[in-house]
């Protein structure tokens, strides 16, 4: 049977957001619908993280943890042994859909995450990165001048090469057969220009930041052209079937507030406005001064790290967006007990509308019996007790 769920939305919204960053708030609020459909005439048999992302009641938030593909679990790390690097897991799209639905067999999670890498959007564009073992991503190019931007691809002629990441979404789908949903993703525009100009991750990224303030026009001529290859890109894994979309902006909290609004924030409010039906998340990290401007942006849930107590997000974010976050991931290396005492206190923190997830991706040496613990702690939890 296909069917579809209405939910109304009470968005604070009244104007666009300027290219100088903060919307002029508002204080009109109107309701809106949106459909999200179940796609490829699926049942979904554990729609929880659907409906806790469109405001609907639910008993317990649902749960999955951010980088749970991939990490953590001895079957991915079988997978990968057989293979002679990270790329060729990422581009062949049976072993990509087996790493997605790993975790969902082996942890009980409410949602897979597609087992991929915001880096194939610079790549499609035409930037190839490497992934050097136990160091990080590379690119033998970088991006600096108003010639390597124009040579770029963008839009729809970017997002075509990605073929192998539909046909992975397809696979996924069918290995799921309904149980959980699939959550797409892409990174930010900000982040992914990082990487773009930066050439590999560093703890200052000052090359990449050095740019927007020494060729602010050319930066937002890049970032144009990110945000349009990401919202074909996306678009199209939301018709290849990914019930919910989540934007990394991972590198968020290395820019200040007035950069953030300038070169960041404008780009995900294009790419959230672009995706009509299916909720999107934005986890833009260290980014606590810009949760007002997200709460007037056509995302339906905000992600938060752990610095932020959940109160002071609520506050931020204002009673509709839903939130997810955010235990301390290296609270999971504690012995599981303590894990779930600490999930619970949050849980209390958070009350309704919430995700339950970790404040950044999980890291890769986890003890899986802490993983383990998180996620029954939030499966065990019920908003009437
Ligand atoms: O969430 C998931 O489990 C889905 C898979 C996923 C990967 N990367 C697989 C991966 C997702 C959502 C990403 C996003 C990503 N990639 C981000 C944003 C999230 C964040 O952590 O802030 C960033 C910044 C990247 C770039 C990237 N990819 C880096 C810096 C590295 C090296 C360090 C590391 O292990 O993350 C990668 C490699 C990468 N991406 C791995 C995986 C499973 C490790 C590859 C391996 O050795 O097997």
């Amino acid at each position: 049977m296909i069917f579809s769920f209405q939910y109304i939305f009470l968005i604070q919204n009244s104007k666009p957001y300027s290219e100088k960053g903060r919307r002029a708030s508002s204080s009109r609020t109107y309701e809106r619908k949106r459909t999200f459909p179940y796609f490829c005439g699926m049942e979904l048999q554990n729609d929880l993280l659907i409906r806790a992302a469109g405001g609907a009641p639910v008993h317990r938030p649902p749960v999955w943890l951010m980088r749970q593909a991939g990490r953590i679990l001895p079957e991915y790390r079988a997978l990968r042994a057989g293979l002679p690097d990270f790329k060729s897991l990422v581009e062949s799209p049976d072993l990509a859909a087996e790493a997605t639905v790993q975790p969902v067999d082996a942890l009980g999670v409410d949602a897979a995450i597609l087992f991929s890498d915001i880096l194939v959007v610079p790549e499609a564009m035409g930037l190839a990165y490497e992934m050097v073992e136990s160091k990080g991503p590379f690119f033998k190019q970088t991006i600096r001048s108003a010639t390597e931007v124009e040579a770029l691809r963008t839009g729809a002629d970017a997002a075509a090469s990605l073929r192998y990441v539909y046909q992975a979404i397809h696979e996924a789908l069918k290995r799921l057969d309904g149980r959980t949903p699939l959550i797409g993703f892409a990174g930010a525009p900000w982040t992914i220009l990082a990487y773009m100009v930066e050439g590999q991750g560093s703890k200052t990224f000052s090359k990449a930041k050095a740019f927007l303030y020494q060729e602010p026009a050319l930066a937002h001529r890049l970032l144009e052209k990110i945000t349009s290859a990401t919202i074909a890109y996306l678009e199209e894994q939301v018709r290849c079937g990914v019930h919910l979309v989540q934007l990394f902006d991972s590198w968020a909290g290395i820019l200040g507030p007035e950069q953030y609004r300038l070169f960041s924030a404008p780009y995900i409010d294009r790419i959230c406005g672009a995706l009509e039906s299916v909720p999107v998340t934005v986890f833009a990290k260290g980014a606590w001064f810009a949760l007002e401007d997200f709460s007037v942006m056509d995302c339906q849930v905000v992600g938060l790290d752990w610095t932020i107590p959940p109160d002071e997000a609520r506050k931020a974010v204002g009673p509709e967006k839903i939130l997810q976050g955010n235990l301390d991931p290296c609270q999971l290396y504690a012995p599981p007990e303590k894990v779930m005492q600490a999930t619970r206190v949050m849980l209390g923190q958070f009350g309704r509308r919430h995700i339950a997830n970790l404040g950044h991706g999980v890291y890769p040496d986890t003890p899986l019996d802490g993983v383990r613990a998180f996620v029954e702690a939030v499966k065990s939890y019920s908003y009437s007790s």
